[in-house]
């Protein structure tokens, strides 16, 4: 494999602290150590990697870097027992894309125990349609129905419904036969939100209570929530006694503005999700009910690609709140 070169996107931290991104060739000898060595066929992008490609130290310490904390493709080298060259491999969260050299790149090598085996009802590209959002969704899901939220216990919200954990999130709810009302905000999406499943959609702004009320009228049996801050607030002051809410992100903000009442009075729970450390065995299980019960049948609807010439715009565009479903970035 001496040097190999590859095609990547490198992000560059300047002098005075800007961030650019160029297309360049790498080394393969230049990724870090670890057992298997993976062919990238697909990678997607994330909120996290719009993060990481713009600086943000919170994800990125370390630059160059190229970001992608998704990776789909086959198996070209490992020296673990658990994997071998020309197994389809998915590779999601840890350190990928972080600190690690990620999918924006057509090589990446990573720890064997990292390295999920493509699921078979899955084919690589749509394992990178889900990715780490599609992830985050389907575990969201899982928690709250595993809380015991049911299609019979009253309407599901869910917030950020255009993004990726958001428009998968409605797309394996409304397969479940959840009724499911979806927040929109940024660019009126109603009609793509409806074609993948949502009965309803409502504003930020109706989303939104920035009163002093620690509980409001109920609305909600359950809520899964991408975007924090007044919006999540909102959403668990007007959850259902005994509801759930799984709370991943922070698009809007990481505060959240609330009392202890409605979790005290009302007895509702509040999820964390946290897909970066997700236990492997949790992690097979969930990768194999988005493979199969819970595969969407509309995938092509939320799926955009891109080749990695343009995957910087599609940066841009996300960091906008413009992007809508996901994006699959095609490697070769
Ligand atoms: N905890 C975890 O393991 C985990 C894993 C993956 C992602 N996340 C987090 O989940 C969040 C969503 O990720 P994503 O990949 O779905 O991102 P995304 O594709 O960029 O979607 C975010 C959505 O939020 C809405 N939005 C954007 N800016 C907004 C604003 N200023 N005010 C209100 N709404 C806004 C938009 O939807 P509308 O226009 O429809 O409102 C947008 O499509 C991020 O914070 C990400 O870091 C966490």
């Amino acid at each position: 494999m001496a040097d190999k070169t590859y095609k990547a996107l490198l992000v560059e931290e300047t002098e005075d602290k800007k961030y650019v991104r160029k297309l360049t060739e790498l080394s393969v000898d230049s990724l870090p150590p670890g057992e298997v060595l993976v062919k990238v066929q697909y990678s997607s992008l994330n909120f996290k990697d719009a993060l990481s490609a713009s600086g943000n130290k919170g994800v990125t310490k370390q630059y160059p870097h190229t970001p992608g904390i998704d990776a789909a493709g086959v198996v070209e080298e490992s020296s673990s027992p658990d994997f071998k060259a020309g197994e389809e491999v998915i590779v999601t969260s840890y350190d990928l894309g972080m600190n690690t050299s990620g999918g924006f790149g057509q090589y990446i090598r990573v720890p064997a125990d990292w390295v999920v085996r493509r699921p078979e009802n899955l084919t690589l590209r749509e394992s990178m349609v889900y990715g780490t959002a599609g992830f985050t969704a389907a575990l969201s899901v899982y928690r709250l129905t595993g809380y015991g939220v049911s299609p019979e216990s009253g309407d599901v919200l869910v917030t950020g419904g255009t993004g990726g954990v958001g428009s998968i999130a409605v797309s394996i709810l409304s397969k479940m036969g959840y009724s499911v009302t979806a927040v929109n905000g940024i660019v009126d999406e109603t009609d793509y939100l409806k074609e993948i499943g949502a009965k309803s959609v409502i504003s930020i702004e109706e989303a939104t209570d920035t009163g002093q009320r620690p509980m409001l009228k109920v609305r909600w049996a359950g809520v899964i929530d991408t975007l924090g801050g007044d919006i999540l607030s909102t959403a668990i002051r007007s959850t259902a006694p005994g509801g759930g809410i799984t709370c991943c992100g922070n698009v809007t903000s990481p505060e959240l503005p609330i009392t202890v009442f409605p979790f005290i009075l009302r007895g509702i729970t509040l999820m964390g999700i946290d897909s970066q450390n997700c236990p492997m065995p949790l992690r097979q299980k969930v990768w194999d009910k988005i493979a199969d019960e819970w595969k969407i049948p509309w995938l092509d609807r939320i799926t955009s690609e891109t080749p990695l010439t343009e995957v910087s715009d599609r940066i841009d565009k996300m960091l906008q709140g413009k992007s809508r479903g996901r994006t699959i970035v095609r490697l070769w």
